[in-house]
């Protein structure tokens, strides 16, 4: 019997990931992907723990279930993902409906927990310890709750872990343009405001044939664009024993030479202590590796940065970025910003401006402090920063970023860039369809017979650089390399149109 399954992802790119894995895995044992949850007999939500308010999302649809469940008992409900983890069998008292929890380093088992708790019928009279939902047994498996944490434990579990990257399959009929692929699982840093070192566990290095095999066999089903994954992820080093390691560096060039049919590598996130020349040169060296970094700076004040555990200070970050710049003056950069972090004062609030008016990011993802059970921040830090004062601090970052990004966005005027198409700008596909019928200018008639009316609709695309673009053109080009020219800088979208002539990828 094929089962429908619905599954919804939370958080980052590294999720995102884990579910398409997860997803190629179960759709091999049979089940259906539907994206409508009430005809789903599987329901599983990929979460997030980085702030309470990802968490508040997932909270709410599982209340949303409470009453699906208990009108269809067989329906069976899974948590994974950073919040299983962290929540652990706790989140059985609150939503004693959830069949399956599944942590992020225990993804290799969700097959089979999914089969079992599909296949296993409990009565509810036998519902007792680890088993009190009515309709099937709980399937649970959580990195903090193993009892397989030794010292061979990072290896047991990466070769447990691998085979869940190494089953990876995608043929050319799913269309795949642009794709993830992980380098690095887990984190070391312990920033202390951050739940990833719990929920993900400690870095592993993933070996080099395995992330190039995976690289070609995307390219090989048609991605154009490869982006590889790590929480820090210019800190890979992998140990090949008798003295042999292959850095960031040597990566970068590895994948670059193996894999010439790729047109765009890219990678994120960068941790900003630990970028090497030799990495900087790799990049500005491999014309077909991004010029684009996306390297959180978290605060431009030193002494919250020290209680962050950030582990530099901001001349230090600033000194990498004017490092990077003088390497390759195109690059460009992209930040993140707590705001708000325990005893940020109006001073540490200066800097942080300070540095990003120093630095012109491309763009910063910005974030009001969000204080984690089980981290250092929240054991020694109250949080003393009212949300008014959060909310205020981050309007105003939000709106220095804004001038710097239409700043340099006015830059970008009279350029011709290459964008990958990535599909309808969100305002255009809110609109009614079919979108009127008009007629090309010559631009955007490339190789479509003279004056003919066609479908044209408002594109986005993606340059390399990581800058969006609107433009006019037909929808069939998602998933496409073009050209376009920019032609306009509106607040903080750039407006472009087709241009005729294929430029370099490079
Ligand atoms: N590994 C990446 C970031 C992972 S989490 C790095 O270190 O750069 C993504 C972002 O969420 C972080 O960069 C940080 O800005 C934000 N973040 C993490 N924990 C947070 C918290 N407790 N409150 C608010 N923002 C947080
Ligand atoms: Fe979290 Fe810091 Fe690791 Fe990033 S580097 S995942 S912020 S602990
Ligand atoms: Fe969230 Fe886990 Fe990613 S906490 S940001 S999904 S690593």
């Amino acid at each position: 019997m094929t089962r429908k399954l619905y599954l919804e992802t939370f958080g980052c790119q590294m999720n995102v990931l884990d579910s398409e894995l997860v997803m190629s895995q179960l759709r091999a044992q049979g089940y259906e992907a539907v994206a409508d949850r009430a005809a789903a007999d599987v329901v599983i939500f990929n979460t997030c723990s980085v702030r309470e308010h990802a968490e508040q999302k997932v909270w709410s649809r599982l209340g949303e279930l409470r009453e699906a469940k208990a009108d269809r008992p067989d329906m069976v409900i899974g948590v994974i993902g950073c919040m299983a983890e962290r929540e652990g069998e706790s989140i059985f008292t609150r939503f004693p409906h959830i069949d399956i929890l599944c942590g992020p380093g225990e993804l290799d088992q969700l097959p089979r927990m999914v089969h079992n708790a599909c296949t296993t019928s409990v009565a509810p009279s036998e519902g007792g310890a680890g088993s009190a939902t009515v309709g099937s047994p709980r399937q649970v498996a959580l990195m903090g709750s193993t009892t397989r944490r030794s010292s061979t434990y990072e290896t047991a579990k990466e070769d447990n872990l691998e085979s869940l990257d190494l089953a990876r399959t995608v043929s050319p009929s799913d269309n795949m343009r642009q794709a993830y692929v992980r380098i690095t699982r887990g984190c070391n840093k312990f920033c202390t405001y951050c739940v990833v070192p719990f929920t993900r566990g400690p870095e592993v290095h993933r070996p080099p044939g395995n992330i190039v095999e995976e690289v070609k066999m995307l390219v090989g089903a048609g991605a154009l664009e490869v982006t590889l994954l790590g929480q820090t992820i210019n800190h890979y080093i992998f140990d090949h024993g008798g003295g042999r390691k292959t850095t960031f560096a040597d990566l970068l060039y590895l994948i670059h030479e193996s894999v010439p049919d790729l047109p765009r590598l890219r990678f994120v996130t960068s941790f900003p202590r630990d970028f090497t020349d030799l990495a900087l040169q790799a990049m500005r060296d491999c014309p077909r590796i991004c010029r684009y970094l996306h390297v959180p700076a978290q605060s431009g004040s030193d002494r919250i940065l020290k209680a962050m555990n950030r582990g530099y200070t901001a001349e230090q970050y600033t000194d990498f970025v004017d490092r990077a710049r003088a390497m390759m003056p195109d690059i460009s950069l992209a930040s993140d910003f707590i705001v708000g972090f325990p005893t940020e004062t109006d001073d540490d609030f200066a800097s942080t401006m300070e540095l990003v008016r120093h630095c012109r990011f491309k763009n910063s993802f910005i974030f009001k402090y969000s204080p984690r059970p089980g981290t250092v921040a929240i054991d020694r830090f109250e949080d003393d920063v009212p949300d008014a004062v959060k909310r205020s601090r981050n309007n105003q970052l939000l709106a220095l970023q804004g001038e710097v990004c239409a700043s340099n966005n006015r830059l970008m005027i009279g350029k011709t860039v290459e964008v990958m198409v990535e599909g309808e700008s969100k305002l255009v596909s809110k609109r009614a369809y079919p979108p009127a019928k008009v007629t090309l200018g010559w631009e955007a008639r490339q190789g479509l017979p003279a004056g003919e009316a066609v479908s044209l609709t408002q594109l986005i695309g993606r340059t390399r650089g990581d800058q969006v673009v609107c433009f006019d053109g037909e929808r069939s080009l998602k998933g496409e390399l073009l050209n376009v020219e920019i032609v306009d800088a509106r607040n903080l979208t750039l407006f472009g149109r087709r241009v005729p002539m294929h430029v370099a990828k490079v």
